[in-house]
């Protein structure tokens, strides 16, 4: 049941720190505190050519973070699609790669299409499914679970999270294989990661701060989220979850892409949604961030203290979230644009947990 809760998507956010911490307890060792994979799981990562990601919808936006975690953590080539058009694509798999897919349920048919496709391509198919006994893990050469229990509403939230988990943990296994990452930099990134179930209990803190941006976001036709590097796919989850449930328009755009087009688009009656953690691309992303107000944009910026001090003068409005290792920031920063999501649509009396004409798991092509 829902217990308390309005609705099972409203339970199932206040799941996320007890779900990431479950997920990563299952590969951080409690002794060492470091990342160890499941002996059984055959995949030597040191010899790995290259990684093969495919998913849809949300369980992609997840895969992707995971590409940008493979490639600047563990610096193996990565590449991604989705699986409706990977399967039709016939790209070549290179010998010693590694095929990867990412579902909730395990049955999505256009996934699973892609993981046939990659196993007559000679890859070694690797799945994160949060469904043990679904066709995902049976056609798999090896599995990966996501211990978020059963997802009921149709949006993804928990799942979605507990997906990157595994990524993280799997990119610095990959990273510690290839001798990518010091022994410091691995303790440093492995206390971030177990950090983040803390932290996601501080976000869910913030309801209130996101309820009132969701009265803005709720009078919109058109959102715009923007957001930069492994934060990129948290924007178009942001968009995803806002179509989904409250049927507004909205589009997830990578920061940098934003004067190639969409910034025609903005307008007092649009608001611009910033992923905009302090880190490396931070600067960049103010930067754009800066252009979209100077054309009159609603800037509604989701940052830590340092970050949302430096946005000051631009922010329409500002969700203050905890600081963290930017490794770790897709993961904090899905939570309020999930929740962000639920508000707008439970403002708009859409039903929430199944959303018209959608399905929790696509089994049709
Ligand atoms: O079961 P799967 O993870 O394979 O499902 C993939 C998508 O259908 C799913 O993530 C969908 O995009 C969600 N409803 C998003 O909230």
């Amino acid at each position: 049941g829902k217990g308390n809760f309005r609705h099972f998507m409203e339970k199932e956010l206040h799941e996320h720190p007890a779900v990431i911490g479950d997920t990563l307890h299952r590969m951080v060792s409690p002794a060492t505190r470091a990342v160890g994979l499941p002996e059984d799981l055959g995949i030597d990562f040191a010899n790995i050519s290259r990684i093969t990601m495919s998913a849809c919808g949300s369980a992609f936006y997840a895969g992707l973070v995971g590409r940008w975690w493979f490639e600047a953590v563990a610096r193996i080539p990565a590449d991604g699609d989705v699986a409706s058009e990977f399967r039709y694509r016939a790209p070549p798999l290179p010998r010693d790669g590694l095929g990867l897919l990412v579902s909730q349920s395990g049955e999505t048919a256009d996934t699973l299409a892609a993981l046939r496709y990659m196993r007559e391509q000679g890859q070694r198919v690797l799945s994160i499914v949060n469904v043990a006994e679904s066709s995902m893990a049976r056609e798999s050469d090896a599995v990966l679970e996501t211990v978020a229990g059963p997802e009921i509403g149709v949006a993804s939230t928990k799942a979605f999270t507990a997906q990157l988990s595994v990524l993280a943990c799997l990119a610095l296994a990959a990273a510690r294989a290839r001798k990518a990452i010091s022994a410091a930099q691995e303790a440093r990134m492995t206390a971030a990661l177990l950090e983040v179930p803390g932290r996601a209990a501080e976000v869910l803190e913030k309801d209130e701060a996101i309820q009132a941006i969701a009265h803005r976001v709720a009078k919109a036709r058109d959102v715009l989220f923007l957001g930069r590097g492994n934060c990129f796919p948290i924007a178009m989850e942001g968009a995803l979850k806002l179509k989904e449930i409250s049927y507004i328009h909205a589009e997830g755009y990578a920061a940098g892409e934003m004067k190639h087009g969409p910034i025609a688009l903005i307008d007092p009656a649009v608001p611009v949604i910033a992923i905009a953690p302090s880190g490396p691309l931070f600067e960049k992303t103010a930067s754009n961030l800066q252009e979209a107000a100077a054309r009159g944009g609603q800037v509604i910026v989701f940052s830590d203290e340092a970050g949302a001090a430096k946005l000051k003068g631009i922010a329409a409005e500002t969700v203050v979230l905890p600081a963290v290792d930017p490794f770790v920031a897709p993961i904090l920063y899905a939570i309020p644009v999930q929740v962000l999501a639920y508000h707008v649509a439970v403002l708009k009396g859409t039903d929430v947990d199944q959303p018209r004409n959608l399905a929790k798991s696509v089994t049709v092509e």
